[in-house]
């Protein structure tokens, strides 16, 4: 694996790292606060999304460890690496919660084609592998937010 491909690949996994813990807290955060007349289902989506959301963070983060580097290691690094708009109004309408996490996670998938074709250059079969289960997730996330906007 050359240098400069494994540079390329541990910086997108830990790019992609910061993005889904941004993500995470903002899914988390409008969890919390959601309100109107959708409040219980939009309320379990939620927190549905932002568990699965939560258990990549992991697997990135391992296979950074895997390729023989260090992954982001705070909030504070994660917040300045992160592409994902944080939020902290806790008084957004409902549907626009809806169409912010649809953005996003649209945005996520982008981050993980990055992250594949990085994995692809380097040599990593297996992030490259593992990079087709996290955009499958990741689609049908937006699929579910696309449907209940419409
Ligand atoms: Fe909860």
């Amino acid at each position: 694996m050359g240098h400069n491909s494994h540079t390329a690949l541990i910086d997108a996994l830990n790019g992609l790292l910061a993005d889904l813990f941004a993500l995470y807290v903002k899914t988390k955060n409008f969890h919390w606060h959601v309100a109107g007349p959708r409040f219980r289902d939009l309320h379990l989506l939620f927190d549905e999304q932002a568990t699965a959301i939560f258990a990549l963070t992991d697997l990135v983060a391992e296979r950074v460890r895997k390729n023989g580097a260090t992954t982001l290691t705070s909030l504070g690094a994660m917040a300045a690496r992160s592409r994902i708009t944080p939020q902290d109004r806790t008084d957004l309408d409902a549907m626009e919660m809806v169409r912010e996490l649809r953005e996003d996670n649209i945005a996520l998938v982008t981050a993980i084609r990055e992250a594949k074709l990085a994995a692809g250059e380097a040599g990593d079969n297996a992030t490259e592998g593992l990079a087709d289960d996290w955009t499958d997730q990741a689609q049908q996330r937006v699929w579910f937010l696309t449907q209940t906007l419409a």
